[in-house]
């Protein structure tokens, strides 16, 4: 593993002795010992998905459920040759992992992949399964807020922010010149056949095009399919989304009794370079 993470306090590069992360000012970082380090400073804006929360993503992601995507944003990282990757706002790391797999089934090297999230429990689910992959081929995670990311100046190649609030500043910072920015939201129709289950009128999701300063929107493309939903992951994909906050319990129960449940998925990526 390359390392991405630089010291919070000092912006220093960290080194790692046994179970600690120290830069050269002496600040020492922990590792956990599901593998991640909290670079936590205290006063993170924004807050992470709740310990439930993060769970059902991790149950739903592990049955490949938005391969579709997946497989997709791995593609454009192939092909614009991005050899570190960062996902901020990373949750418990599918789409990090799948892009890994991406890189080793096509014998193709990448430096380092790297995710960061506030949700401490999110992050230790994904850095969990790395203990399991060769040294050379780990995700470094750390609990780190995207607002203040512990990462150099014109150090990634590539910033992912799927579902999460889009760190526009920061990732100009730390992307390098010709760094790219994949940014990934909700097509109209994402989760129709869910929305159709829970309530009586259902309306196309928003989609309007956000523009961020200094960056250039190069390309905006639709990925969608048509999946499934097996047994108890349909209950995690509803605690996934906003609709679960929304809903009123009479509306979600009905959920309960579905076996199985057939529904749009809808992704849009939109990828900007810096300009
Ligand atoms: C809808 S989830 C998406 C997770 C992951 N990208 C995925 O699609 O599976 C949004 C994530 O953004 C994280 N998040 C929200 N605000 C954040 C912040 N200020 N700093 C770091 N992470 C944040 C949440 O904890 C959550 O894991
Ligand atoms: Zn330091």
């Amino acid at each position: 593993m390359n390392r991405t993470l630089i010291c919070p306090k000092c912006k220093s590069p960290l080194t790692q002795t046994e179970n600690t992360l120290k830069c050269g000012n002496n600040h020492c970082y922990d590792i956990a010992k599901q593998g991640y380090v909290n670079l936590v400073l205290g006063s993170s804006k924004g807050s992470g998905d709740d310990k439930a929360m993060c769970q059902s993503r991790h149950k739903f992601h592990s049955e490949d459920y938005y391969n579709c995507l997946s497989r997709r944003l791995s593609e454009i990282c192939i092909q614009n040759n991005c050899k570190s990757v960062l996902d901020a706002g990373c949750g418990e790391g599918y789409y990090l992992r799948m892009l890994r797999d991406a890189y080793v089934n096509q014998d193709k090297s990448f430096h380092s992949l790297c995710g960061i999230d506030l949700a401490k429990e999110a992050v230790a689910l994904g850095a969990k399964l790395e203990k399991q992959i060769p040294e050379e081929h780990r995700i470094e995670y750390a609990v780190a807020g995207i607002f203040d990311m512990p990462i150099a100046d014109n150090s990634v190649d590539c910033l992912l922010s799927v579902f999460a609030p889009v760190p526009d500043k920061e990732a100009m910072r730390v992307l390098k010149k010709d760094g790219i920015m994949l940014v990934v939201s909700p097509g109209e129709k994402h989760l129709e056949g869910l929305k159709s289950a829970v309530y009586e009128n259902i309306y196309d999701n928003e989609t309007a095009q956000k523009d961020f300063e200094g960056f250039t929107l190069y390309n905006r493309e639709y990925v969608g399919d048509t999946i499934t939903v097996q047994g108890e992951n349909i209950i995690n994909l509803f605690h996934m989304t906003p609709y679960y906050w929304k809903t009123s319990e009479k509306d979600a129960e009905k959920l309960n009794s579905l076996s199985k449940l057939t529904t749009k998925i809808e992704f849009i990526i939109s990828f900007y370079k810096k300009s």
